[in-house]
């Protein structure tokens, strides 16, 4: 048998050498060996086979035991366990097992400063069970505080009857009607005060609130964005995976949550977790448990990462994962800072402090540097923690040229920090002492102010709330496509709120989401951005869609989430386009009634995933093409300096009317010819499927970043739209020499 090769091996072993220059160091490996064995499970028996195999590299069988850390078997087969490079390569040649790799860790994805270390109300007016209390939301994430408001039971009946999970009850954790059930799983002892699925961090709370927290009135943060705080589906219950612990989400953990969940009978997961380190699917805990999910009919909904707004930083790119981008809504919060000239700016960050609306003194990062500490004033301009001196720097306000500058003014005990944006920042950020992020050009400003003034002065004033007549556009955040893993899947899916966000918050956590800091303000609602925030908003449309249509298939429900999402305005985001928004801004509404459907089996999934490399027990037996997975967007990657040519084929299933004809509209720029064959498509009955043909040409293309338009299925009200795409591929960008890549002409 031959097994694909692991990206993490060499670099990981590399890394362990260096650090510690011995091959016996142990740390977690993931041993995955793909179906479960049988549909009996029998925890004693999965365990005896993972204890047999650990054997083989152990000399006792105590010792054997000893270093599994999990057993995988409720929903696939797999463990996780101790063990050495040496030890993990041999386990990595035995015939039943597919593949190996480290128990990295990924990160929640929240924006966080200075890292130094719409629903109507329509959707709650549907009556039992289409309000979807029958739906279950696995929320993976840093667990939740039961205690919140927005987590209350009020009128929800006992949970579904399939459902099979527990309540882990440690450190009071409660379960109710809502919160169904809390599992935690910590593959290695990270600090933090409750082992339990209790929540330290508020973000898991958040997460939770935003997919499906109850209707709380007067929710607000500092008196900012208040009003009333709901989720999308304020009915579904609540079933909490922790596995994440201070901000990383570590490999093994994921899948043992995976495991369970798909066993305890969930209806949809919601994964608000990314890596840097993406990999091909064999290698990749979310692409793994995320696969089985889909298997079992459970449709996986995942961040498309804060990597923005660099090209092909996304995340999570498996065509099973609903992918979801972060866009931002109609309110947006400014804060005013007041020069002692008069001169005013609008600063692009979320100010709660500064209530009584005082001045302080101003000065230069450059002026206060720590010359005893061996800095200079370039590097004190730029703020860096310690180099300012603290004696000059003391309740003042500090002018630095750098937008992670505020860790150092803190430290230097300064009382605010007036700092740059970040690159193409177009969102406010919440910090932990009075902050102004304003542009280079206002920076420039400031400093001339100062450098004219003897008693220079600045006022960061308390935020103030604005409508933002741009919106929805795409954060800069958020990662951008293309999917460098699978060309022919456009990614991502679509997009979804996710800039400055209010939801439930654990009233032990810092709002600011500084670990181990000075914030030690208690706040039971936060405002905080991120794909992490735009995840769960999907995650509560899919819940509502899946409660309306309880026998439609994952694959049916994306669907029905992506031709019916609002076009997003191209000219807000020229370069990137479908590679910041995918398919549009989603509008969960319309979801519920899509009219056509592109349906996908857990065979086509299957195919899909085989496709990736040879592999024990998988065939792929379609010659169906990657770029012929019945997937709602058209994605056609061009080898640079070549023609465009590309052929798709694709069904839709009727779920509107019976009797139904469709007419397309093809709206491409001239550079394109399209043709779909037929452009009509009559229906007599629900559940009809009919292929349609679309064939992309082009002339020879160079360096294009992306050409994209849409093809639209129309019936009456009833409108299909579907995103295609063209770019071409530069030879750094073919990341990987999978077969997938073949479309490549
Ligand atoms: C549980 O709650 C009780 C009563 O409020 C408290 O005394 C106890 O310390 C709590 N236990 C844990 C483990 O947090
Ligand atoms: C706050 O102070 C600024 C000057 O620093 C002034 O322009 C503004 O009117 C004051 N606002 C309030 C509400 O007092
Ligand atoms: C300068 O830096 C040193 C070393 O970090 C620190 O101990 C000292 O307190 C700093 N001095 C001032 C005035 O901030
Ligand atoms: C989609 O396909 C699945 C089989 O994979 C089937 O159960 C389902 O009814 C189909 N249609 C919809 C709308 O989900
Ligand atoms: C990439 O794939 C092609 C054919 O699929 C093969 O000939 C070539 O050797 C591969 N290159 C690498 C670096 O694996």
């Amino acid at each position: 048998m031959t097994k694909p090769e692991s990206p993490f091996f060499t670099l990981l072993f590399t890394i362990s050498l260096l650090m510690h220059a011995q091959s016996s160091y142990k740390q977690i490996y993931i041993v995955y060996m793909g179906e479960k064995n049988n549909n009996n499970w029998d925890e004693f028996s999965t365990q005896s086979l993972h204890h047999s195999m650990l054997l083989e590299v152990h000399e006792s069988i105590d010792a054997a035991k000893e270093s599994l850390i999990y057993s995988y078997g409720r929903s696939f087969n797999g463990f996780a366990a101790m063990l050495s490079e040496e030890e993990a390569a041999i386990i990595s040649d035995m015939e039943e097992v597919v593949s190996v790799f480290p128990n990295l860790g990924l990160e929640l994805q929240t924006t966080r400063s200075w890292d130094f270390m719409e629903f109507t109300d329509d959707a709650s007016k549907l009556t039992p069970p289409f309000d979807g209390r029958n739906i279950i939301i696995g929320m993976f994430d840093t667990g939740i505080w039961p205690e919140s408001e927005s987590f209350n039971d009020e009128g929800l009946g006992p949970p579904p009857k399939k459902w099979r999970g527990k309540c882990q009850t440690e450190h009071n954790f409660t379960c109710n009607n809502k919160i169904i059930g809390a599992r935690y799983y910590q593959s290695f002892g990270l600090e933090e005060q409750f082992k339990s699925a209790r929540d330290e961090s508020g973000h898991g709370s958040h997460a939770a609130s935003v997919a499906a927290g109850r209707e709380v009135v007067g929710a607000n943060y500092f008196g900012l964005a208040k009003g009333t705080a709901k989720g999308g589906a304020p009915n579904a219950r609540i079933a909490v995976y922790k596995v994440c612990w201070n901000m990383a989400c570590y490999a093994a953990d994921i899948l043992a949550a995976f495991d369970d969940a798909i066993a305890d009978g969930v209806d949809i997961i919601s994964a608000s977790f990314a890596g840097y380190l993406q990999s091909r699917f064999l290698f990749n805990p979310v692409a793994i448990g995320s696969f089985h999910a889909v298997k079992n009919g459970i449709l996986t909904i995942a961040a498309a990462g804060n990597q923005g707004p660099q090209r092909g930083g996304l995340a999570n790119h498996p065509p099973w994962i609903l992918t979801v981008a972060a866009s931002t809504i109609y309110r947006k919060f400014v804060t005013p800072l007041v020069l002692g000239n008069g001169d005013v700016i609008t600063a692009n960050s979320i100010n709660t402090y500064n209530v009584k609306n005082i001045s302080y003194p101003l000065i230069l990062g450059g002026d206060a540097t720590n010359f005893s500490a061996n800095y200079i004033p370039r590097e004190s301009s730029l703020c860096f923690p310690g180099s300012l001196n603290s004696e000059k720097v003391k309740g003042k306000i500090v002018l630095c040229e750098n937008s992670e500058g505020g860790a150092g003014v803190q430290m230097a005990t300064g009382a605010g920090v007036i700092a740059p944006n970040r690159p193409q920042q177009n969102y406010a950020e919440n910090y932990l002492f009075q902050t102004a992020s304003i542009s280079n050009k206002e920076i420039s400003k400031v400093s001339q102010y100062i450098k004219s003034s003897n008693k220079p002065k600045a006022n960061i004033m308390f935020s103030e709330t604005m409508e933002d007549k741009d919106a929805p556009y795409v954060a800069s955040f958020s990662s951008r496509g293309p999917n460098i893993f699978n060309h022919d899947i456009l990614k991502p899916d679509l997009c979804a709120p996710g800039v400055n966000i209010l939801g439930a918050w654990s009233p032990i956590a810092s709002p600011s989401m500084f670990i181990g800091t000075e914030d030690f303000r208690s706040v039971e609602y936060n405002i905080i951005s991120g794909t992490s925030v735009s995840c769960p908003h999907v995650t509560g449309a899919a819940a509502y869609v899946k409660a309306t249509h309880p026998t439609w298939s994952p694959a049916a429900i994306k669907s029905a989430l992506m031709t019916t999402a609002n076009p997003m305005d191209p000219k807000m985001h020229e370069y990137e386009k479908e590679f910041a928004y995918g398919s549009g801004h989603v509008k969960p509404l319309y979801a519920v009634d899509p009219g056509l459907v592109f349906n996908a089996t857990k065979e086509d999934y299957s195919d899909f995933f085989c496709k990736e490399g040879p592999r024990n027990g998988c065939k792929s037996t379609k010659a169906l093409k990657p770029w012929d997975l019945n997937y709602p967007s058209l994605s056609l990657a061009v080898k640079d300096g070549n023609a465009i040519k590309g052929n798709f084929v694709r069904a839709v299933t009727n779920v509107g009317m019976p009797k139904s004809t469709y007419d397309v509209i093809i709206d491409v720029p001239h550079i394109l010819k399209v043709k779909v064959e037929p452009s009509t498509l009559a229906f007599s009955k629900v559940g009809e499927e009919k292929f349609f043909f679309v064939e992309v040409t082009g002339p020879k293309i160079s360096q294009v970043p992306i050409i994209s338009g849409s093809i639209t299925w129309v019936h009456l009200n009833h409108i299909v739209r579907i995103p295609i795409v063209v770019y071409t591929i530069l030879p750094c960008m073919e990341f990987r020499n999978s077969s997938l890549n073949q479309h490549l002409n």
